[in-house]
């Protein structure tokens, strides 16, 4: 996408000559408030932080963003480690579960994105051991549909107990935002629990009300035994990351894993994070009612636009897919859009829009008459 970005304000990005663009895309999950939220940067510009703390040295702010962390998240997740992003949460997670276990094996969802490096990319789709020659060894993927043949699959290959971990989006925004059904991540909960094998919820994207819940862990019950958090930790305004879990997982693997960065929750993160939690908890009520004000225009609004053919619309709070079942026209119209000043994302076949989550109903409305002149 041939963009460069000059300046962003709320839902709107401007190019160098001033051009306007609606912003659906929300910086692939990291912009949940927009650009710029004005507590947040009031925030950041007063705080007298130091300008770094070294990761073995004590920073009291990492107390206080541990302890809303802690609190946020499900009840048994009490402890966070620090990353500088969601792929260093993603290795941690996985070195987390592997040290724990004493296994290496792990189960993930194939086709799926859970970042860039090495641990992170294996646990991602087929193909980029293709690209690779091959990645680390025992990692294996479930095809979707995730349904009960996918199931039968998990438990014949669990029920070895060879398995550390088995990590997936609980709401796969990678996949065009797939929602698997509660009866599924429940089985799956319980046979991960049966056989020892930590469930690994990356809430990299998911997090933080994208889905309408605090966590998209949350929309089931079920009880990970890690959670990756990153992206809209901090707004935007600095790298941040985190691999929450529980005392007696982090008791275990205290001092034998150290996931060690030397700007692992560095202090302009760490202010960010916390102005971000405190936003999300004192505005709770009016974001969750413009999540649902927007996700009802989106859905009365998207079936009257004439794609080629009748597209297959998944919505889950703000995390929206159009399946406009072709990869090269959903490339072609992301492209188009750029150019008429609307972005958007796309997964394989569909467009993929996470708008933030306080945008207004005036350029939601705005944008999708962009994408309606686009798709005509
Ligand atoms: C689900 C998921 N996990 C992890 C990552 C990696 O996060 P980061 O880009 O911060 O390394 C991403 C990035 O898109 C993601 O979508």
């Amino acid at each position: 996408m041939n963009l460069q970005v000059a300046k962003a304000k709320g839902s709107l990005i401007y190019d160098p000559k001033g051009k306007k663009h609606i912003d659906f895309l929300g910086g692939a999950g990291v912009g949940n408030l927009g650009w710029g939220l004005e507590e947040i940067e009031m925030t950041i510009r007063n705080s007298e932080r130091p300008s770094y703390v070294y990761p073995h040295f004590y920073y009291k702010p990492w107390t206080d963003l541990a302890e809303q962390l802690a609190a946020i998240t499900p009840e048994h997740l009490t402890t966070s480690f620090r990353a500088t992003g969601g792929s260093e949460a993603v290795d941690g997670a996985l070195q987390m579960a592997m040290m724990y276990t004493g296994r290496k094996k792990v189960l993930s969802i194939e086709g799926s994105y859970h970042g860039n490096t090495f641990g992170a990319l294996s646990v991602g789709t087929s193909s980029n051991g293709e690209k690779f020659h091959n990645l680390l060894p025992g990692f294996e993927k479930i095809k979707p549909p995730l349904n009960e043949k996918s199931l039968r699959e998990i438990e014949e290959k669990l029920k070895g107990n060879e398995y550390a971990a088995f990590i997936m989006e609980p709401v796969i925004i990678n996949l065009g935002v797939v929602i698997p059904e509660e009866k599924f991540m429940e089985k799956l909960d319980r046979l991960c629990k049966e056989h020892g094998t930590l469930l690994i919820m990356d809430e990299a994207i998911t997090g933080f009300f994208r889905t309408g819940k605090f966590f998209a862990s949350e929309h089931y019950n079920i009880k990970p035994d890690i959670m990756c958090l990153a992206k809209a930790i901090s707004s935007g305004y600095a790298g941040m990351g985190a691999v929450m879990t529980t005392d007696k997982i982090a008791k275990a693997v205290e001092g034998k894993i150290g996931l060690y960065s030397s700007y692992g929750w560095h202090p302009v993160g760490t202010d960010a994070a916390i102005a971000t939690i405190n936003y999300l908890l004192n505005n709770t009520e009016e974001l969750l009612d413009n999540i649902e004000t927007v996700g009802r225009i989106f859905r009365e609004e998207l079936p009257k636009i004439t794609f080629r053919e009748e597209p297959e619309i998944r919505i889950k709070g703000l995390a929206i897919a159009v399946d406009v079942k072709d990869e090269g026209y959903a490339s072609e119209i992301k492209e188009k859009a750029v150019e008429h000043g609307l972005l958007m994302n796309t997964e394989g076949s569909s467009l993929s829009f996470l708008p933030a989550l306080n945008i207004d109903t005036e350029t939601v409305l705005e944008g999708l008459k962009l994408l309606k002149k686009v798709v005509d």
